[in-house]
């Protein structure tokens, strides 16, 4: 099918609740000064805790169909991605379906590719688009990170945060526009940087898991942020080069929000001045694969993209996973 697959809707869902570096630094030792000169972050969202991630992906994904004008019965297949799904099985993506009341001769699932997910998920739709027999796909990101956090450690709790993101992707007439390329890959022997050990058949929830808080993050940040700047910026040039244009040509950088200082050097090695790059990091930390999604959905509502823009999203996470997306504005 030669059709394009174009983002026709997008919508996004920041819990209420705000905690800034200075709450967090009533029970830690850090100071707002150490948080944000080194993340950029000031404050994030953090979720009811009846609020699950199919929640906040019910109300980003609700908004993102009405922004594409379209009803729930329209969308022929719903992709979410998370690392902190509603529980281990059924999918998030089916808990969704049920909740947006559509058909059940759909497919929904989840991908998990940590804070690189929704680009994999734009990659994984857009392709089974391509085959002709969906029309309208839901790529929903969401993430609870604050019930995967250890609030006693101060290298990963200042550093997250909690919301979801959603894009609607339609096939269209119009040529050469929409999801252009993407390139996407994983580093599997480096597990350790980043991760939550427990809960899983590795490991499973047990009176140990729970006394050696093994069911939280656990990140080597210098480790990750050394391994984000290489391969953001790799990536970034592979995917422009790839499609043939060059990054002067690129209207706006929608990077992954994990700390301004990675964004910053990824803008630089791309030679990109920094407002041609989205950063809304300030207000809500890293909220892993829902920062790329919100942040789209922000910069469309604040008049930053137009016909004709290419636009660059790229992603880094756990795994280790990345991904860069090349789009043309429709
Ligand atoms: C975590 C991160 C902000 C740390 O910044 P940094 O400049 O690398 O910090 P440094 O390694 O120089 O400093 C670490 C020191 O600060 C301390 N520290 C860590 N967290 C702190 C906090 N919240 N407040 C105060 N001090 C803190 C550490 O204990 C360490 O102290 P030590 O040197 O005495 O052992 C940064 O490495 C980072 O953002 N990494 C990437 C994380 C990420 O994006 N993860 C998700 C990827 S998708």
């Amino acid at each position: 099918m030669n059709k394009s697959i174009i983002i026709a809707g997008t919508g996004s869902y920041l819990p209420e609740k705000i905690i800034t570096n200075h709450d967090i630094a009533k029970t830690v030792d850090t100071s707002d000064e150490w948080v944000y000169t080194r993340s950029g972050i000031k404050e994030r969202r953090i979720a009811k805790s009846e609020e699950a991630a199919s929640d906040m992906a019910l109300i980003s994904a609700k908004r993102a169909i009405e922004n594409a004008k379209l009803k729930p019965e329209d969308i022929d297949l719903v992709i979410v991605t998370t690392v902190t799904p509603d529980m281990m099985f059924p999918s998030t993506a089916c808990i969704l379906q049920a909740k947006l009341g559509i058909r059940n001769n759909i497919p929904c699932f989840d991908i998990e590719a940590a804070c690189s997910g929704f680009v994999y998920g734009v990659e994984v739709a857009s392709k089974m688009m391509k085959s002709g027999y969906y029309k309208n796909a839901l790529v929903v990101s969401s993430e609870k990170l604050s019930g995967i956090l250890d609030w006693q450690d101060r290298n990963t709790c200042v550093l997250f945060g909690d919301g979801s993101g959603a894009v609607v992707l339609s096939t269209s007439e119009e040529k050469d526009v929409g999801i252009l390329d993407t390139v996407l890959g994983a580093d599997g022997s480096d597990t350790a940087t980043l991760k939550l050990p427990a809960g899983g058949s590795l490991m499973p929830a047990s009176k140990e898991t729970v006394e050696n808080r093994q069911h939280f993050i656990q990140m080597n940040g210098r480790e990750v942020f050394k391994h984000a700047v290489k391969i953001m910026g790799e990536k970034s040039f592979e995917v422009i080069e790839r499609y043939g244009i060059t990054p002067n040509e690129i209207s706006l950088l929608i990077p992954h929000q994990a700390n301004t200082r990675i964004i910053e050097s990824v803008a630089k090695r791309l030679k990109l001045p920094m407002e041609k790059v989205f950063v809304n990091i300030e207000k809500y930390g890293n909220t892993s694969s829902a920062s790329i999604p919100i942040a789209l959905d922000e910069a469309l509502k604040a008049g930053k993209i137009k016909k004709g823009d290419y636009i660059l999203f790229v992603a880094f996470g756990a795994g280790l996973t990345w991904g860069a997306t090349l789009v043309k504005w429709h």
